[in-house]
């Protein structure tokens, strides 16, 4: 039972694939866009290949192949002998010897399919003894690159044949371009497809042959058009195809695609379904040569994305960071948060570097301050010192989150202050500027701010580097002294032979310039500067305005000894002010500004001062007691400044500067 159906199940299969061999009803007519599904009889070394190529001879010497269409055709001369074919092929030569490829390829129509034709220059149609013979009945067209004398052959020519090959008429390979109005001369053995027309016209008795490239449509004048009887040539049945050979240096020789009709035109073949010739070692090597340049190229470019990717967020990390584990922020969060630390983002361009707004994955607002610093030097301390100070909490000061170091960089990540610095809403123009209520808040909240660093920590901080640009506001409008401690991180650039100050012009204490050591002392004196600069709405050193206005303190005092010392308040205010607060803030900050420092008040003494729970003792009648420099040379000196200055930033405002001293 199973064998039954076993074989009902093969002969189903037989009937199915059948089918595509009957697809034309009229069996002298025939189209093959790759012989895949060809009805062919093979003979020789020919062989159709996986793709659908129709390979006639491979690279071996001294073979022949065949290939015929199956059926015969009915050539009876009782219908019309007319014919018409056309195919296309590619004589592809061995590399080593391009130029000595092996023999040619004939179309041929036979009255039989075997032949005992010899390989060679016989293309596998003659032997010795039969080539010339009229019993032949053999109509060939050849496509020989090699020339043979006792043919009386050319070189690369095509040629028609009557069974004999010796030429009944022969020309050089070529081609009419209809465009060109010329002949253009092809190589046949040059591994190029080409197409070939063979048309027979019985009323005409005309065999024309035409050549031309693939791409290029059926010229308009045949390569060669010769009358011939056929009627004198062929039998009733016979047989069409290729017949093929190699020599002593072999060609693959291949057939793509072929189509013939016996009943009219035949049909066009369709170049876009014909397959593909297998490479040729020269390809083969290129595009070998080239997977390899393609594989280095990417590997180049991904190692190179690599490391750019990471040189892009590459920090500088130690050891002794471990402990800071939760400050430290990685380079890549930051540069995400600041979009790539975009001009756009920038909200600050102060002494030390530009300040970038940012946000963080978790909608945080922060403010990034990027700082410039080459040395390594006491970075250790600086930002043990610095992660220290991260612990204070003061409403009065920025509070800083972290940072992240990166080569010749340091990043602190601060809270984000929606208002920004208090100099913007001092000198501002434009901006609506602040009122005494507002600038009196501001600076007892500093004060505060200021002295919880004094004396509110385990340790004395000093801030070294007050001003208004670094009383940053926040959304209540509250005074916070930002960048303390920041100064520090060039202290510990200094070596033996230097001492470097920092600070800001107009807030250097006079002893700071000459002694270089920063203290509490220097913090008041500072922020005495600052609290006449709140009152009087002008920056304690001005350039352009008068002489006696140059320095700020100086101009108080002498208002204040004039005994009007309201005449000294902002006049942007326009009188809109506690009289008692306006002097009791010009009078602290005069006596901020003492030029001896242990005359100074502390900043718990200014909190009592401004808080109303201490007098003010008098202030001596002595000019040369106030003021930041005691002769207008060493202003000269300052705002002319020599090799002396190592960091200075935009001029027009206060700025901060590092003095170098030598000793
Ligand atoms: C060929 O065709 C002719 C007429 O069309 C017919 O008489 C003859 O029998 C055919 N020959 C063969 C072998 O089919
Ligand atoms: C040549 O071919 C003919 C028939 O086609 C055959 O009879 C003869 O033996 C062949 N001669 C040689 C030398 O192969
Ligand atoms: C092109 O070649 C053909 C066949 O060899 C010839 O008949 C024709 O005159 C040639 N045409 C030109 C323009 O050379
Ligand atoms: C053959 O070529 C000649 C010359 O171009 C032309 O007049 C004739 O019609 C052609 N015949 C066929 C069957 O293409
Ligand atoms: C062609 O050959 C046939 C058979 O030999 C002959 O009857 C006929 O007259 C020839 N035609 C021409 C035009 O030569
Ligand atoms: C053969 O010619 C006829 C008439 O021109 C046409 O209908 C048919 O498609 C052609 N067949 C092939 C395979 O070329």
């Amino acid at each position: 039972m199973a064998t039954v159906l076993r074989s009902l199940h093969l002969l189903m299969i037989l009937y199915i694939s059948s089918i595509p061999l009957n697809f034309a009803q009229d069996k002298s007519q025939f189209i093959y866009n790759g012989f895949s599904q060809a009805n062919l009889h093979l003979d020789g070394i020919a062989e159709i290949l996986p793709n659908g190529l129709l390979q006639l001879t491979d690279s071996s010497n001294q073979k022949l192949g065949h290939a015929f269409y199956q059926l015969p055709i009915n050539f009876s001369t009782i219908s019309s002998l007319s014919f018409s074919t056309n195919f296309v092929f590619a004589m592809v030569p061995q590399e080593q010897e391009p130029e000595l490829g092996g023999h040619g390829i004939a179309f041929t129509i036979s009255p039989s399919r075997s032949f005992n034709g010899l390989e060679s220059q016989y293309l596998g149609l003659f032997n010795y003894s039969n080539n010339g013979l009229t019993s032949n009945h053999i109509l060939a067209v050849e496509l020989d690159p090699v020339k043979s004398p006792e043919f009386e052959d050319i070189d690369n020519h095509v040629g028609i044949d009557v069974n004999d090959l010796r030429s009944l008429e022969s020309a050089p390979a070529a081609y009419y371009s209809n465009e060109e109005r010329r002949n253009i001369s092809l190589e046949l053995q040059s591994g190029n497809r080409m197409q070939l027309w063979i048309d027979y016209d019985e009323a005409e008795k005309l065999l024309n042959v035409t050549l031309a490239p693939i791409r290029t449509p059926k010229p308009d004048c045949p390569l060669l058009s010769t009358p011939i009887n056929l009627s004198k040539i062929v039998l009733e049945s016979m047989y069409v195809g290729f017949s093929a050979s190699t020599g002593s240096v072999s060609s693959h020789h291949y057939i793509l695609g072929w189509s013939f009709n016996k009943s009219g035109q035949a049909q066009s073949l369709d170049i876009s379904r014909l397959p593909t010739l297998p490479p040729r070692r020269k390809q083969i090597v290129l595009i070998r040569a080239l997977l390899i340049v393609a594989v280095v190229l990417l590997i180049t470019i991904t190692g190179a994305a690599y490391y750019f990717w990471r040189k892009k967020y590459e920090e500088v990390r130690e050891d002794w960071e471990s402990e800071y584990g939760t400050h430290r922020f990685s380079y890549k969060s930051l540069y995400k948060a600041t979009k790539g630390f975009k001009a756009k983002e920038i909200i600050g361009e102060g002494g030390f570097g530009k300040v970038y707004r940012g946000t963080l994955p978790s909608n945080e607002q922060i403010a990034v301050k990027r700082v410039s610093h080459d040395s390594q030097q006491g970075m250790k301390e600086f930002v043990a010192e610095i992660i220290s100070m991260g612990r204070l909490r003061h409403r009065n000061l920025v509070r800083l989150l972290g940072y992240c170091r990166r080569r010749g960089e340091l990043l602190l990540i601060y809270d984000y202050m929606p208002h920004g610095s208090l100099d913007r809403f001092l000198y501002s123009n434009g901006r609506k500027h602040l009122n005494w209520l507002q600038r009196f808040r501001i600076l007892r909240g500093v004060a505060s701010g200021l002295l919880y660093l004094h004396e509110g920590w385990e340790q004395t901080v000093i801030h070294r580097d007050i001003k208004a640009g670094n009383v940053l506001l926040d959304a209540e409008m509250n005074g916070r002294l930002g960048d303390f401690g920041l100064a520090r991180l060039y202290d510990h650039d200094t070596n033996s032979q230097t001492t470097l100050v920092a600070g800001t012009v107009g807030y250097l204490a006079p002893e700071l310039t000459r002694t270089g050591r920063a203290t509490t002392y220097t913090d008041v004196y500072a922020f005495g500067a600052f609290m006449l600069e709140v009152a009087c709405g002008r920056k304690p050193i001005e350039r352009m305005g008068m002489p006696e206005e140059l320095v700020l303190v100086d101009w108080v005092f002498e208002c204040w000894s004039k005994g009007d010392i309201l005449r000294a308040s902002d006049p942007r205010l326009e009188g809109n002010y506690v009289v008692e607060e306006m002097v009791l803030v010009l009078k602290i900050g005069l006596l901020c500004s003492h030029v001896n420092p242990v005359a100074r008040p502390s900043m718990r003494r200014v909190m009592q001062f401004l808080n109303g729970d201490a007098d003010l003792p008098n202030i001596p009648y002595d000019s040369a007691s106030f003021g930041t420099f005691t002769s207008s040379e060493t202003f000269d000196f300052l705002w002319s400044p020599p090799s002396s200055f190592v960091q200075s930033s935009d001029p027009s405002m206060s700025s901060t500067v590092s003095i170098l001293k030598s000793g």
